[in-house]
């Protein structure tokens, strides 16, 4: 999704606003730009990725800076439609995430009034109407401008005379870092860590003045005090650290990450929420909201608590239910969002706290929007995540619903100590698929050159099937489908040949005879199979092509390794095909718009 950056401060703004669109570039992009207020307002943008933007842009000189990367949304990729956007006057500039719906109307007015426009982009309206009310004071023209347009804003506006930048918010994130005689400001906090870690979250509705010396917020006109979010993440956990991709690094990570997450943990303290919230008291239910990898593991949440706590939960795409006439009666919801920036997460969860719900957000960004809406947040602890692809923060959702399902009243305490003690060797366990990767390099060469691949599972491991499928679709674009292993009779099975591999989830639970039944099924068709199995079970390999093998554990939490599992299949299969893997195509980390 877009990315708006902006420096003011005594430095030259240009360098630090190209490493700030570097520290961006995770959330995907097609194009990429920059202002800088010079002696006069200099523009440059490019097509493609921030690097091309740095090889070609002039040197600018000047002490404030704005700057972007485009996810086209209105228009296609291009220079012209990249921002920054300006005015007839060239006198202002601004970058901006969201989307502004009024757009076309605005923009055919101004058309009449005499207004020229060369982009297709619905930002260039801004600009224009800034132009048009400005009368000496950006603000009161950035004010005048915002009063009338609709939908959704992060914008960032410097003009010529003016030795300032102008930010506002309304519904697309913006943060701002408080330096020392410099001050930047970002959609995220990645860009932010090279100068400080003191920050502010901007909240909708709010308009900000940074200057190098000082950052005032305005809401309704008036100057109010905004309390300053210290961040705990560093520089280095936004670099690669030598690894070859984030993605490789995040992965990798993930045994520290369920570590640090278990530090402390104790099962017999109160939960943040409870039998209540859980909805088994009023016997209401309960319902998790989510998007993408978040969804799934929403999905095997549901299995966990509907299993140990006998509530029953319902599991609903944020995309959906936010477009749904009715607003679904529901007295508790969670939200799982790694960002908690997801637009369509934001706006259910307004509809339903506005329809009198209380909400949880489990997310991992403080201070993030879903953290400032709900009513209680849980924080995981995976630390920032910058690949596109979902990996650490996935797993780290899992283990905080477990830690929250674990500390439940409703579990008896022989059963909360036995499965606490199996939730802490699962370190060990994530460690152990980390050490065993080269038979999933084996078989990610193997299933590199297949345009089509399934992924089956069942039970709690069938959501960790479409995870698998999710993570290979969008990282190395092999068309993949996610199924329950006993839906594949009922429509797949026409797809399955010998040119279509299928990976099987094999649990060594109560689904176990199912799923064997299911691999000579689709081993009858001659299509290959590569299962994922527990170490113990010999019987596999009689059946399938290939097997990756996975640590002995209580099925309760083998979605942990099969997930782990699945993603550096995921890695390496990209990885043979040649794929930009932290940054694929079309795709965007963070989805600011619905
Ligand atoms: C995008 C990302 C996915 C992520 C999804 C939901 O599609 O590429 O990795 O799972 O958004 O994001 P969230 O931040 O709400 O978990």
């Amino acid at each position: 999704m877009c990315g708006i950056v902006g420096y003011a401060g005594n430095r030259e703004a240009l360098p630090s606003i190209i490493k700030a669109l570097h520290k961006l570039e995770y959330r995907g992009y097609d194009s990429a730009g920059v202002a800088i207020l010079g002696t006069e307002l200099n523009i440059f943008k490019a097509c493609g990725r921030v690097s091309s933007l740095e090889n070609n842009v002039p040197t600018f000189n000047g002490k404030i800076g704005i700057g972007h990367t485009r996810w086209a949304t209105h228009g296609e990729p291009s220079q012209i439609n990249a921002h920054p956007h300006t005015d007839c006057s060239r006198r202002f500039a601004v970058v901006h995430n969201g989307v502004i719906s009024n757009y076309q109307q605005l923009k055919e007015e101004l058309i009449a009034e005499g207004h020229r426009f060369i982009s297709d982009t619905d930002t260039e309206v801004i600009p224009h109407l800034i132009e048009k009310y400005y009368g000496g004071d950006l603000e009161a023209a950035v004010i005048k401008t915002l009063n009338i347009l609709t939908g959704s804003y992060a914008i960032a506006v410097i003009a010529q005379t003016e030795n300032k930048m102008v930010v506002a918010k309304n519904g697309s994130p913006l943060v701002i870092g408080l330096g020392s005689k410099e001050n930047i400001i970002a959609s995220d906090i990645p860009p932010l860590l090279d100068y400080t870690n003191r920050v502010i979250c901007l909240d909708d509705g709010e308009l900000g003045i940074i200057t190098q010396e000082a950052v005032k917020i305005y809401k309704n006109g008036r100057l109010i005090d905004k309390p300053v979010s210290i961040v705990d993440w560093n520089t280095e956990d936004v670099q690669k650290g030598g690894y070859e991709h984030f993605m490789l690094k995040e992965i990798h990570e993930q045994p520290k990450v369920i570590r640090q997450a278990l530090l402390n943990y104790n099962s017999a303290a109160e939960p943040i929420i409870g039998s209540d919230f859980m909805g088994n008291k009023a016997g209401k239910g309960l319902l998790i909201l989510a998007c993408g990898t978040s969804y799934h593991a929403g999905l095997v949440a549901k299995y966990v608590i509907e299993d140990l706590l006998d509530v029953p939960v319902r599991v609903e795409l944020a995309s959906e239910v936010n477009h749904r006439e009715r607003i679904i009666p529901v007295a508790n919801a969670i939200a799982i969002t790694q960002s908690g920036e997801t637009a369509d997460v934001l706006i259910s969860m307004k509809k339903l706290i506005d329809a009198g719900c209380s909400t949880l957000a489990i997310t991992n960004v403080k201070g993030s929007s879903a953290a400032r809406l709900a009513n209680q947040t849980l924080y995981m602890q995976a630390g920032p995540e910058l690949s596109v692809a979902a990996t650490k923060s996935f797993i780290a959702q899992l283990i905080e619903m477990y830690k929250l399902i674990l500390m439940q009243p409703a579990l008896s305490e022989p059963l909360k100590t036995q499965l606490v003690s199996e939730l802490k060797l699962m370190p060990g366990y994530a460690q152990w698929v980390l050490d065993h990767e080269d038979q999933i390099r084996d078989c990610a060469n193997h299933i590199s050159p297949y345009s089509n691949v399934f992924y089956i599972g069942r039970g709690i491991n069938y959501p960790i099937a479409l995870e698998g499928a999710l993570k290979i679709k969008e990282i190395s674009y092999i068309h993949a489908e996610g199924y329950a292993a006993g839906e594949i009779k009922h429509g797949p099975f026409s797809l399955l040949q010998n040119d279509t591999p299928v990976v099987a989830i094999v649990s060594k639970d109560f689904t176990y005879e199912a799923m064997i039944t299911n691999i000579k099924e689709i081993k009858s068709r001659r299509a290959p199979v590569i299962a994922v199995a527990q170490e113990d079970d010999h019987y596999i390999e009689q059946l399938a092509d290939r097997v990756i093998r996975v640590p002995n554990m209580h099925n309760l939490f083998s979605p942990i390794v099969n997930a782990i599992t699945l993603q550096l299949l995921a890695y390496y299969t990209a990885k043979y095909r040649g794929c930009p893997i932290d940054f694929p195509r079309n795709l965007a980390k963070s989805v600011t718009v619905e």
